[in-house]
């Protein structure tokens, strides 16, 4: 999954640093950055709004990472020509990323206090991670965009401007308006990204013609009011914030070409289509239905199929007493489970190395209490109904409830 490197860590870093020297509030007091410092200062703008003369911070932008320290210094050196003039900061949110891009962000943010890391551990998700940058961030509006350059970030101003003039309260980089293009897109994904969008439109009622964007700028007070209500799983952030809000933010869209990424891969693989539909779901019931407690319901369902099949297999094929091939069967289902479990309704936390087997173990145990709870349950339905069927589902969904808030607790756990 990692990307390409250019191998150019040190250097770009050195780069940047010699880019920003001028713009550098704690420059080292040599003859050349002075020089440099002045000669910035000349041309620099004058201050164009109030708080901008008072130093008053006016624009955070967050940029979720995963794997782009490559993308980095160039991120901050565009924002830092875009944004001349206003006074902004930069939040990268990183999920903890293999090829240290922290370390890079943090090396940055050493020369430059606009620039700030927060680093995750045990999570993953673009969508958390947005919500926990803005969420860290100040100013009165906040922007969301790529790490990877893809997104135009020559439209900030633009956006701030209709922001900071009361024409909208969340403004979106479209892509499927006039002026707007996603031509770095292949065939398929265009026609998974126009499919989503269609379902949004006409399942959730969305409005706006991109809400599948990942560029966008909203104010922070109404962000704030809809935080507590936004799902942090999941890649759509902006369709959850215009969804949540049901048609109560005023929008304008403004056209932007979604570009090629400068450096990596893409983090979207075909598990985002669950959890767009995760998202779809939980927003049409209004929180009531859980992608992951379905998920788990599910493979709960084809835990019963592999138990079943071994039973068959060692009791009836290879001939083994009921009782042994029966206990086999429920170690291979819930092996099977767990396994699942781990790849698909916990993906975003998923368990790795030696985590797996204690993780293992502590399911093993999670489920024959389960078990217990699942015949106590039938037995005492029974009692009061003898109905088997009844007695038998209430068994069965006492017991997925119980696997799967103890499995949430215990096996896997939010760091
Ligand atoms: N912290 C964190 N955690 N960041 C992540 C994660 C994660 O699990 N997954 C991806 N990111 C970061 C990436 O490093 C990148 O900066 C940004 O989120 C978007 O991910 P990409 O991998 O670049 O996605 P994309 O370019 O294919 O799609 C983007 O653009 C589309 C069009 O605007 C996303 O923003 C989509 O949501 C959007 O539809
Ligand atoms: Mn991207």
């Amino acid at each position: 999954m990692q990307g390409q490197h250019s191998g150019g860590k040190i250097s770009a870093i050195a780069a940047a640093k010699a880019g920003m020297t001028g713009l550098r509030r704690l420059a080292r007091p040599n003859a050349a950055a002075i020089g440099l410092a002045v000669m910035n200062e000349a041309i620099r703008p004058g201050p164009e709004t109030p708080q901008q003369a008072a130093g008053l911070l006016q624009l955070s932008v967050v940029v979720p990472t995963f794997n782009e320290r490559d993308n980095v210094v160039a991120l901050v050196r565009k924002l830092e020509a875009a944004l001349q003039g206003i006074a902004w900061e930069v939040i990268f949110v990183d999920d903890n990323s293999p090829d240290g891009t922290s370390q890079v962000v943090r090396e940055l943010a050493r020369q430059d206090n606009r620039v700030r890391c927060i680093r995750r551990i045990g999570r993953r998700g673009l969508s958390g991670a947005c919500i926990e940058g803005i969420l860290a961030s100040s100013a009165p509006y906040a922007a969301v965009m790529d790490a990877d350059l893809q997104h135009d970030e020559t439209q900030l101003p633009r956006m701030l401007a209709l922001l900071q003039g009361g024409e909208a309260e969340l403004v979106v980089g479209s892509r499927y308006i006039e002026g707007g293009s996603a031509a770095s897109f292949d065939r398929q994904r265009a026609g998974a990204s126009a499919f989503a969008t269609e379902i949004a439109k006409r399942v959730l009622g969305v409005r706006i013609a991109d809400p599948m964007s990942g560029f966008f700028m909203i104010r922070r007070d109404r962000f704030e009011a809809l935080a507590p209500q936004l799902s942090t799983q999941g890649f759509k952030i902006l369709l959850d914030v215009v969804a949540t809000a049901r048609g109560e933010l005023k929008t304008i869209e403004i056209p932007y070409s979604f570009g090629a990424r400068l450096h990596g891969e893409s983090k979207l693989d075909s598990m985002v289509a669950l959890d767009f539909l995760g998202l779809v779901l939980a927003k049409l019931t209004n929180d009531i239905v859980s992608l992951r407690f379905l998920l788990f319901a599910m493979v709960g369902s084809i835990g019963l199929g592999v138990h079943l099949g071994t039973l068959f297999v060692l009791h009836s094929l290879v001939q083994l007493p009921f009782a042994e091939a029966q206990a086999a069967g429920a170690l291979v289902a819930m092996t099977s489970n767990f396994i699942l479990n781990n790849f698909l309704t916990y993906r975003d936390q998923r368990l790795q190395g030696f985590a797996i087997l204690r993780g293992l173990l502590l399911f093993y145990l999670v489920c024959s209490v389960g078990l217990l709870a699942n015949v106590g349950v039938a037995f005492s339905v029974y009692d009061q109904e003898p109905v088997w069927w009844l007695a038998g589902t209430a068994g069965a969904l006492m017991g997925v409830v119980w696997n799967y808030a103890m499995s949430g607790l215990f096996v896997w756990r939010k760091k």
